[in-house]
């Protein structure tokens, strides 16, 4: 399984990298490990993502304001929300290789292999081993680690502000786009007129300085988060009650979006996994090639975050409630997601090679992508280069341009290959203008799941496609 697993990961990483999706970051001075650079269609596809989740839980409804706050706040910040106090994992370092690893992934990779048992020096390597679970059980230096004691060490990035560096002008990137939600609350009560139940959202980037990243975009260092602060009345009872309509909703959005049901899990954290802030934590898991691991979840953080920031910063979080007319600190509940390992969630469910049983190639390859999410919505050819053909193509394109329609115009090689490249990334829809469209003001539109091939008045092709969901 795992070598079968690692062959679809490796295949999806070259895919990205050939067509523009990903690459890997700094590349030509030798790369910088587990950092990535999105290209042309990624980027799209990314910021499609976005939009899609924006337009869902921030314009589409009437409970949910938006907001960009900023990376670097007052360090004050994350004293109060525990993050320099708590965000830690436990790492040992190895006396003779001086390497550092989180204690608890030894402690996995050991028992997921059974390599305490009868163990020779140097002899814990099991095949299906990736390089990186080998590396935390052999030392470089020869024969096994010789961990000292593990000891906690903070996630957060440190930079400094100003020209000297030292205590006083030490400031964090943020490690969660939660802060910022949570330090403006009175701003956004004070501004917008919201009535509790009410959520904040925000897309941001964060930074971890992780030990142990890895597998592609699932694990980096710099990473973006999607993630609504619910606030809604103080009490247990309320806020299960929307930790259960969030896990829904958060969950439907995954598969509203194309992920297959059966892919996906909610898991429960039990109390030795829970954030220092959390009173329950559900993950949602995806099915990815190297395991089931968490996409995204929802917690509970109750009051603590207003709690810590009243105390802290000297100013009451209270809110009124003018419907019952008391005043409280309230709950919330947190849906979040990465949008990087979304991306990868999407691309992964979506990657699909034939089985030549329906039309296409043996391994041929086609990226069911949903048509929202595509970076390119409908990718217009001419059957030939003479004849008008081109000329009426990019006629097309500059229409369907202006009514916001991602398209890609291509002349070179044969439709048949024209169609390869475009179901290789993704693209719905491909229109072709022939030699009977000047005449009958037509073209042929083919669509990549069906494969069915339509003839389509130019007049009513935005109509079409905007009737197909793009
Ligand atoms: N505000 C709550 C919070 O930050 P989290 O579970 O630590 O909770 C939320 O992070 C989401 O951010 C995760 O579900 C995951 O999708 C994403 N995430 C966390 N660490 C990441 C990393 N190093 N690389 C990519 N995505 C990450």
């Amino acid at each position: 399984m795992a070598e079968n697993s690692n062959n679809k990961t490796e295949k999806i990483i070259s895919l990205c990298k050939r067509r523009g999706f990903v690459y890997p970051a700094s590349e030509i001075y030798g790369g910088f490990a587990n950092a990535f650079d999105y290209g042309p269609l990624g980027s799209q596809l990314k910021l499609n993502l976005k939009n899609e989740w924006w337009k869902r839980f921030v314009v589409e409804r009437d409970d949910i304001v938006g907001m960009d706050s900023a990376i670097i706040q007052n360090p004050k910040v994350w004293e109060a929300s525990g993050h320099i106090g708590s965000f830690t994992d436990p790492l040992v370092e190895c006396k003779k290789c001086h390497k550092r690893f989180r204690e608890d992934h030894v402690q996995e990779i050991k028992a997921k292999f059974n390599t305490d048992a009868n163990a020779e020096t140097g002899s814990r390597i099991k095949s299906g081993m990736t390089d990186g679970e080998k590396e935390m059980l052999v030392c470089a230096s020869g024969g096994e680690h010789d961990f000292a004691e593990a000891k906690n060490f903070n996630l957060m990035f440190k930079t400094f502000i100003g020209v000297t560096e030292d205590s006083t002008s030490t400031a964090y990137l943020r490690p969660e786009t939660a802060q910022g939600m949570f330090i403006n609350f009175l701003n956004v009560t004070q501004s917008s007129r919201v009535k509790i139940p009410f959520g904040i959202g925000q897309i941001g980037k964060a930074f971890r300085n992780e030990i142990t990243p890895g597998n592609f975009t699932f694990r980096t260092r710099e990473f973006e988060q999607a993630e609504i602060e619910y606030f809604v009345e103080p009490s247990l009872d309320e806020s299960k009650k929307w930790f259960t309509y969030w896990l829904a909703r958060w969950k439907e959005f995954f598969t509203d979006f194309g992920i297959r049901d059966e892919n996906l899990t909610i898991r429960a954290h039990d109390k030795s996994e829970l954030s220092h802030y959390s009173a329950g934590t559900s993950d949602i898991e995806y099915d990815f090639p190297f395991g089931m691991s968490e996409l995204a979840g929802v917690a509970q953080r109750t009051k603590f975050d207003l709690e810590q920031h009243s105390k802290h910063s000297g100013i009451d979080q209270k809110y009124f409630d003018e419907v019952n007319g008391k005043k409280y600190i309230p709950y919330v509940v947190e849906p979040t997601m990465g949008v990087d390992r979304a991306m990868l969630a999407f691309l992964v469910d979506a990657y699909d090679e034939s089985d030549g049983k329906d039309g296409r190639e043996i391994g041929e390859v086609t990226l069911r992508l949903h048509p929202k999410l595509a970076p390119i919505k409908v990718a217009v050819f001419p059957l030939m280069k003479k004849e008008g053909m081109p000329e009426l193509a990019h006629d097309i394109i500059a229409d369907l341009r202006q009514a916001g329609i991602a398209t890609f115009y291509d002349e070179s090689g044969s439709i048949g290959r024209r169609y390869r490249r475009q179901d290789e990334i993704g693209t719905p829809f491909c229109l072709t203008v022939d030699f009977d469209s000047a005449k009958d003001k037509s073209v042929t539109v083919r669509d990549r799941d069906t494969m069915k091939q339509e003839r389509i008045k130019i007049a009513e092709l935005k109509k079409y496609f905007v009737e197909k969901n793009i």
